[in-house]
Order: structure tokens, then sequence, then C-alpha cells
């Protein structure tokens, strides 16, 4: 007979680079954990059905129970030539408690044992990675507390636009980070159905209880078509999306502070500790860890795209193909793990930089569009208003002053309703308080959803 597990029709040994080749030991070891609480569950069920004796049931469990720890101490000689990490574990089981290990794949397949143990493995990484979405979270929603008041200037193209408090900016990204921890949840749904007793593709003539199993490792419901869950990749996909989508909104807040923290803009002093030097220029503090951030998106991105490519034209059932999707998805997971390890510490540690924001905040005619809502309160038509305040900005341009420098009658005779009530709404802080809409930068407004955040946030 030959060594391998699935060696009887086979006359010839495999050629020594097929093994090189073919192997996933090397990666989805990690997966041993996973391996071990499926198995145990599938032996209990087993028994429960009366395939095992109790006695075998036992043996199996306390097998695969000495196993774990073995591994764990790392202590466990993975052979290649098993090919992966299940038929590691089956063979040193079989070694340990002799013949009734050869029992334990009853009723199963790798193809199901590879899926329940990723499904296992991607519904823990999701917690994992939903806990430090909420810490950053909750790195944002603490800066509230030191940044208060604090108003900046917001930006469309990169232009000033208008004025908005430096909270109404921490909360719009608590809201993406929520979005993101939605899609984990809705993800894990999905991710969380077992798959274990679609056997091969068909399913099994052994009278096998997937109900019990399920329970067991706490799935919320069965896979229904054996020949789909044989195939079917998209949980594990749908999370590489999700960890993109998360990789992008740190991207996008990492580009942010980067920008922030040039000498041109100068509004953010970053921690020290997380940032680094430059080899020959004495003078230099880089952002590193948010270039690499927004850089390592790149390959969580890459991921996505070499899983999708992976299964497009894969035909029902298995194919071996699918063995290639637990790289990307691990080097994903650990990928956005690290980075929102670090984006936590690095926005908590932050300083605004005040004084250097507040000599340029009234700089950028960021009051503009609230002067020309205050003209539509007088009754004017929206694009009459903004002809009107768009030749007053171009007039100030010129003078190279501000709309609140302007005496009022610059303003009356752009329109006889603009009065001294003009001075009410210019400024950034003016404008800022003439907010209303819901949603809105509107101090009070912001202040509510701070409450919000806070209610949501707590354990
Ligand atoms: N290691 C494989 C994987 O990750 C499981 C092997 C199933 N192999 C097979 N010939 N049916 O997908």
């Amino acid at each position: 007979m030959s060594d391998k597990p699935w060696g009887g029709v086979f006359e010839s040994a495999t050629d020594e680079r097929v093994e090189e080749f073919t192997e996933s030991v090397s990666f989805d070891r990690r997966l041993y954990e996973h391996d071990i609480r499926g198995s145990i569950a599938h032996a209990r069920m087993l028994a429960e059905v009366g395939v095992l004796t109790a006695d075998e049931r036992k043996q199996i469990v306390s097998g695969l129970t000495a196993i774990g720890d073995a591994i764990a101490a790392g202590k466990f000689p993975f052979k290649r030539e098993l090919e992966d990490v299940h038929m590691n574990i089956e063979r040193a089981l079989v070694e340990r408690i002799g013949d009734i290990g050869r029992k334990l794949h009853t009723g199963r397949s790798r193809n199901d044992q590879v899926s329940t143990d990723f499904r296992l493995w991607v519904r823990d990484e999701i917690d994992a990675i939903d806990r430090r979405l909420k810490g950053l979270q909750h790195a944002f929603l603490t800066r509230t507390e030191k940044d208060s008041g604090v108003i900046l200037p917001g930006y469309t193209h990169l232009q000033r636009a208008q004025p908005v408090l430096a909270n109404h900016y921490w909360l719009a990204y608590c809201e993406k980070f929520d979005r993101d921890r939605q899609r984990l949840a809705d993800c894990r749904k999905r991710v969380n159905q077992l798959p274990l007793g679609t056997a091969a593709m068909a399913g099994t003539t052994v009278p096998i209880n997937r109900e019990l199993v399920a329970k067991e490792l706490a799935f919320e419901g069965l896979v229904a078509n054996s020949l789909d869950s044989s195939s079917d990749r998209d949980f594990a996909i749908e999370f590489a999306f999700c960890l993109s989508m998360i990789a992008t909104h740190l991207s996008g807040w990492a580009e942010e502070w980067i920008l922030w923290a040039t000498t041109e803009f100068n509004f953010i002093k970053l921690p020290q500790q997380f940032c680094t030097g430059s080899s020959i220029m004495p003078q230099k503090i880089n952002p590193d860890v948010l270039e690499l951030i927004r850089g390592k998106t790149a390959r969580v991105d890459g991921n996505l795209t070499s899983l999708l490519v992976l299964v497009k034209s894969l035909p029902l059932a298995y194919n071996r193909d699918l063995q290639e999707d637990k790289e990307r998805v691990f080097d994903s997971a650990d990928t956005v793990r690290a980075c929102l390890e670090l984006a936590a510490p690095l926005v908590a540690d932050a300083e605004l930089k005040r004084e250097s924001i507040e000599a340029r905040l009234e700089d950028g005619y960021l009051d503009a569009t609230t002067l020309m809502e205050h003209l539509i309160h007088k009754g004017v038509p929206q694009r009459t208003a903004h002809e009107l305040i768009g030749k007053l900005v171009g007039a100030a341009m010129k003078r190279g002053e501000r709309l609140s420098d302007l005496p009022v009658d610059f303003f009356t005779s752009a329109h006889e309703s603009l009065d001294e009530s003009v001075y009410d709404v210019l400024g950034v802080e003016n404008a800022v308080k003439a907010f209303c809409s819901t949603g809105s930068t509107n101090p009070a407004k912001v202040e509510e959803q701070i409450a919000v955040w806070k209610d949501r946030l707590r354990d």
C-alpha cells in the first residue's frame, strides 16, 4: 500500500517535485486548531449516530487533543509528503491510537473538511478584526474630548471648501469603519454555515447528523447543497472584499494625515514613536507608518483580485485550484490586522496644531457658501445668489481681503437685502454655527452625534 492516505489505486510513487508543487501544509498548518475542533465535533457526531463506539470516540478525541497540544508546543513534525494539515493530523492520530484513528474520516472528505476549517478560521478572524475596528473607532471618538471646538478647513477637490469641526472629521471616520463592521457582521452570516457533510461533493451514505456538528461548532445553519458547498469560496472572497474596503478607508485616512503632516499643511503633529527618520537628512521625521498603511492596501486589493480570478472559470464542484485561496486570505487578514493595530494608537496620540490651523483658517473663503445661503434666506433664488456672491468673492480676491473685511456698502451694492446682518454669518466660527441640517457640522448636532457614538461604543 502506498504511504499516501489516498494511495490505494496508485501503482507508482508520487514524483517528489509533485509533492513540493502540490503541498499546502507549509501554509495551511495555521488552520490546525480549527481542524482539530472540526474533527472532534465530527467524531462526537459519529459516536452519537452509532458509527463509532463511545470508547472509540474517547480515544479519537483525546488523541486529537494531544496532537493539538503538540502542535501548539511546536513539537509536531509536519510532513510535506502528507500534503496538508488535514492529512498530517489524521496520520498522527493513527500513529497514536492505531486503527481506530482510521475511522475518523468516515462520512467526510477533505473537500468539506477544508471548507469547514477555513470557515471557522474566517469566523474567528472576523471577530478579531471587528474588535480592532472598534478600537480604532474608540481612538477617533476619544479625540473628540481634546479637539472640542477646533475648526478645520474642509476640502473638496483638495481645495478649501467649507469650515468643519475637527470632531466632525473624527466622526466621519467612525461612520466609515462602522460600515466596515456592519459588512463584516453580514459576511459572518454567510461564513457561518456548516459545509461538513457535503463529503466530496454529493453527500454521503453514512447516516450522519449535520445539525449536531453545526450545534457543537456554533454554526448558524447548514449549507444546503453539497455541490454548491464543495465549490463555494464566496464566503472567503466576501471576507477579502471586506478587508479591502477597510484597507481602502485606512488608506484614505493615512493619505490625509500624510498631507496634514507636511510643512505646507502643518495641521498635525504625528507621534514620534510612529515616525521614522532618514539615513542622510538629519531633520527628517517621516510618516512611514501612514505611508505603509496606504501602501499595503495594494496587496490587500491584489489578493482580492487574485481570488476573483482564481474562481472565475471553475466548474462544479471542488477543484484543486481552490487550495490557492488560503494564502491570499491569510495575507489580507494579517495585513489589515497589522494596519489596524498601528492606526489606533496613532490616531489617539497625534496632536492637532491648533495655532497653525487657526492662523490660516480664514483663508480660502470657507464662508462664501454660508453667505450665499444667507442671501437665499432673504428670498433670492439660489442661482442668482450664487452669481452675486461669486462676484463679491472675486472682488474680495482682487483686494486681497476676506469677505468679513469688506465694508457693508460692498454687500449692499451687490444686493439691497445684504445689510449688517452679513457679519453674523461671515467668518468660519459664524459659518460653522449657521449650519442646521441633520448630519451637518453644526456644533450642537456634532455633540449629539458624539453622544450617540459614546453610547454605541460602550462596552
Ligand atoms: N489542501 C487542499 C485544499 O486546500 C485540500 C485537498 C483536497 N484535495 C483533494 N484532492 N480533494 O483545498
